[in-house]
Formats: structure tokens, C-alpha cells, sequence
């Protein structure tokens, strides 16, 4: 059976690590979350004390620190310098910082090399900002979750609370509202849907449906690729948008 590389892009807080891992658990698909690489650079260099703005020092630091999204026996954690950082990466600190350290040419050089190395040739679902765009723009899949920013906020306050941070709906708004501001103006590989990916608006989906609906478009995909396989990705991608997934829906 052929292997697709789906491409999960959005701002923070539309689905996309839920999404992308319970699509590839189903697929027995490699997960690569590449936000969490990016955030693993970024504690890298707040744990050396390197000043986030110093881009110099950033790039450096990115080029010499060693990220692994598996722990060696096939779970997927995330490891800096061979230490796991799974929980750590998602503290307040990091997540106030990751948007200016992502911004820097150098270090999404690294990370966008590592994550294709990663993905080419396997079966594959990234989740990220710039995957079908950047990375993989010839992707076989390509998706992009957007929520309403309320939503996106009260699933980010939510998840705050499961690691015991309480913080107001409104602070959570606020910072959010920043973040996607960063990520969507910066001048390399900014947040953009791709012009030929799926738009898909979870902030009435259960994650149930929303997986159910990405992996009605990959059925899709494998059932078209394996029937005509002269056909090109771009255009089988087309025709799979335009039938809004309901081969997959059949089988
Ligand atoms: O998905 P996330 O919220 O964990 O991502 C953290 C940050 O990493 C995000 O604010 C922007 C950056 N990022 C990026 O620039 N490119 C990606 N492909 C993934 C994440």
C-alpha cells in the first residue's frame, strides 16, 4: 500500500497536535510536531541564558543543539540534547519566547531541513505553520484547521488548567491574538494557508469529527493514487477537494 505525507497547518489552539497525531496513529504513520521542535530550541536557549533577541547567538545555539521527536523506541517525546523535554516545552516562558525565536532565518534553516529528512518518502503527518507551503509544498494532503479565536482560547486555558495554570480567559485571548500576529506578519515562511489545501473550521467539531474528516481525505487520496497512478499530486489533491472527501466517506 502507498504511504502519503500529510501536510497540518494553523494557528495555535485550531486542533492541529490533536489532529495530526490520532490521524497518524490511525494511518501507523510517523507524528512529527514541528511547533515542539521550535520550541525546543527556544528552551535551549533560555536555559544557556542567551538573550531570545541576540539572533546570532539564537542560530548558533540552534545549530549546535540536537532535537529528536522520539524517545529511541518509538514514542513520540521530545528530546533535547538527549534529555526528554516532552512537559517542559510547554511552559509559559517558552511559549512567550517561541514565536521570536522561530522568526529567525538561521534556525528555520535547520528545522525545516531536519523535518524533511524526517518526512520524505514515509508515510507522514507534519502539523505546523508553513508544511504545505514551506516544507512540503508538494505534499500529498494538505490541510488547514482555523477555529474561532474564543475557542482556540478556551481549549489553550483548558489545557493550561490540566497542568495546574489557572489564567483568565482574557489573558489567554490576549496572548494568542499575539502569537498568530507574530507567526502570520513574519517575514520567512509567515502562517498561510496553502493555496491548494483544505480549509477546515473545527470550532463546532468534536476531535472525533475532526479526524474522521482528515482521514476521509487521505482514504481518498490512497483510493485515487492506487487507481491512477499517473495522475500528479496537484491534481489529485484538486479533484479530492472538490468531492469535499465523500469517496472516503463511502468506503
Ligand atoms: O504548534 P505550536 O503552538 O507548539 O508552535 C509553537 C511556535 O512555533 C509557533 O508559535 C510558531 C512556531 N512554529 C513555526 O514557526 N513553524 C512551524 N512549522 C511550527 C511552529
Amino acid at each position: 500500500m502507498r504511504k502519503i505525507l500529510i501536510a497540518i497547518d494553523g494557528p495555535a489552539g485550531s486542533g492541529k497536535s490533536t489532529t495530526a497525531k490520532l490521524v497518524a496513529e490511525k494511518l501507523g504513520y510517523v507524528y512529527v510536531d514541528t511547533g515542539a521542535m521550535y520550541r525546543a530550541i527556544t528552551l535551549r536557549v533560555l536555559n544557556s541564558n542567551i538573550d531570545p533577541s541576540n539572533r546570532d547567538e539564537v542560530e548558533k545555539a540552534a545549530e549546535n543543539s540536537s532535537v529528536v521527536l522520539n524517545d529511541g523506541t518509538g514514542n513520540f517525546r521530545v528530546m533535547l540534547d538527549g534529555k526528554d523535554v516532552t512537559e517542559e516545552i510547554r511552559s509559559e516562558d517558552v511559549t512567550k519566547n517561541v514565536s521570536l525565536i522561530s522568526s529567525y532565518p538561521g534556525v528555520r534553516r535547520i528545522m525545516v531541513n531536519k523535518q524533511r529528512e524526517i518526512g520524505e518518502g514515509k508515510g507522514c503527518v507534519l502539523d505546523g505553520r508553513d508544511i504545505g507551503t514551506v516544507v512540503f509544498p508538494d505534499a500529498d494532503l494538505k490541510i488547514f484547521l482555523v477555529a474561532d479565536v474564543m475557542e482556540r482560547a478556551r481549549r489553550r486555558q483548558e489545557e493550561l488548567s490540566t497542568s495546574g495554570k489557572e489564567l483568565p480567559l482574557v489573558q489567554v485571548v490576549r496572548e494568542l491574538k499575539e502569537r498568530d500576529r507574530k507567526d502570520s506578519t513574519r517575514e520567512m515562511s509567515p502562517l498561510r494557508k496553502a493555496d491548494d489545501a483544505i480549509e477546515i473550521d473545527t470550532t463546532n467539531l468534536t476531535i472525533a469529527k475532526q479526524v474522521e474528516t482528515v482521514l476521509n481525505y487521505a482514504h481518498e487520496i490512497l483510493a485515487v493514487s492506487e487507481t491512477h497512478p499517473h495522475v500528479g499530486k496537484s491534481e489529485i489533491r484538486h479533484q479530492v477537494e472538490t468531492t469535499k472527501g465523500s469517496l472516503g466517506e463511502r468506503k
